[in-house]
């Protein structure tokens, strides 16, 4: 018994000091990528990727902009560095006039990634008026009749569509009630949560991506997806957003029932992962442990998708990260053995991450952190890339770690 002891005691100190190593190695290597990153980028643009050899950015609307100023600012909280703070600010001023610009319910990542994660080491009220204008546009796309906050403007295929990702949305109204002590923020967030919880998920916690709704009534028109395989696939990305969607929000509410849907999540997709953790971009891709077969209803046709039996599955190193940064949590917020599976899970999908498979060597992969990310395989864009939310969520998770320790 006592041995038994010596060794949790031994194993548990080693996964510690691992990841502390794997700390200092990443955001070591964050302060070198970043850097350089920072030093190419136009006033009017934020990094996504690189890709076939060429760095993409994006403009300032772009949903992913909030995710260089937020990684830079996660970069100074662990570093101190105080050449990291004057690029946190630079790149962060460069979204203060989002408010004007042409966004979606994705306001919510941009303005909280930048200016939220902003305000916690430097109380800059500035800050606080743009995340409070920020969570004023996106309730103007709350529909009462729906109980959500519209994701895109009606288009072609779907009038009121709602996606998973839009959890990710609330964490700024959450923010901001808090902060502001105003409950309009937080009864708007309560109402798009309680509604994806009862239309976006099958029974065994899988998430659909879009739901469409109609706004007269307010009844669903259709489940399908945007991303991910097919409509009753499971696009992992999407899966990885309501992990930490719901987590998120047990942790601002302390409301169980959002408690007991991120478990239920947890527990459809940990048996998934393989070995690594590194999820496949769909965990119902032909390849996958679960997968369906070509024809499964929405997949696209066997001539546009470009994959073989016998081929790799892609893997998403973003899905990994932002799981790995929701399981922190969870794991904070539960006890036992199913506290310990979601640190251990949490803890393999970091080692992955940072070893040489998917962190990048110091000036290669455009200057970002991670490898091997997937934006829209359904469509063969973006496969096998570095992501800039990848690198966001992988800086957050390993923060929540070692906090959490
Ligand atoms: N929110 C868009 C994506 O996850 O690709």
């Amino acid at each position: 018994m006592k041995a038994l002891h010596y060794l949790t005691a031994i194993l548990l100190l080693f996964s510690c000091s691992s990841l502390k190593q794997n700390a200092d190695r990443v955001f070591d290597r964050a302060v070198v990528q970043f850097t350089a990153l920072d030093a190419r980028l136009a006033p009017d643009a934020m990094p996504v990727t690189f890709e076939k050899g060429e760095v993409r950015d994006g403009k300032l609307n772009d949903w992913t902009s909030g995710f260089f100023p937020g990684s830079l600012w996660l970069v100074y909280e662990h570093t101190g560095n105080p050449d990291i703070l004057e690029m946190a600010k630079r790149q962060t001023a460069k979204l203060s006039g989002i408010t004007e610009m042409d966004t979606d319910h994705d306001i919510g990542f941009q303005v909280n990634c930048s200016f939220g994660n902003g305000y916690r080491p430097t109380g800059n009220p500035d800050y606080l008026e743009i995340m409070k204008a920020s969570a004023d546009k996106l309730c103007t796309r709350f529909s009462p009749v729906v109980g959500c906050t519209r994701s895109w403007n009606p288009g072609k295929k779907w009038n009121f569509p709602v996606i998973i990702d839009n959890m990710m949305n609330l964490e700024l109204l959450a923010e901001v009630s808090r902060l502001t002590g105003e409950q309009k923020y937080m009864d708007i967030a309560r109402s798009h949560a309680n509604t994806t919880l009862k239309n976006h998920f099958r029974a065994d916690g899988s998430s659909y991506h879009v739901v469409a709704y109609d706004e007269q009534t307010g009844e669903v028109v259709k489940k399908q997806t945007s991303q991910g395989f097919s409509d009753e696939s499971t696009w992992s990305r999407g899966e990885s957003w309501a992990l930490y969607g719901f987590t998120m929000m047990y942790r601002e509410t302390g409301d169980s029932v959002y408690l007991e849907q991120a478990r239920k999540v947890a527990a459809y997709l940990i048996p998934l992962l393989p070995k690594d953790g590194i999820p496949e971009w769909d965990f119902n891709a032909p390849g996958t442990k679960n997968a369906f077969g070509m024809d499964a209803a929405g997949a696209p046709k066997a001539s546009d998708y470009k994959w073989k039996p016998g081929d790799p599955v892609l893997r998403d190193s973003s899905a990994g990260a932002i799981i790995v940064s929701a399981l922190a949590e969870l794991s904070t917020y539960t006890s036992g053995k199913e506290s310990r599976l979601y640190r251990k899970t949490a803890l393999r999908i970091v080692n992955t991450l940072a070893s040489p498979e998917y962190l990048a060597t110091p000036g290669e992969n455009g200057n970002f952190l991670l490898k091997h990310g997937v934006t829209n395989l359904h469509k063969w864009s973006g496969v096998d890339i570095p992501l800039t939310y990848a690198d966001y969520y992988f800086l957050e998770a390993i923060q929540k770690l070692l906090k959490t320790e």
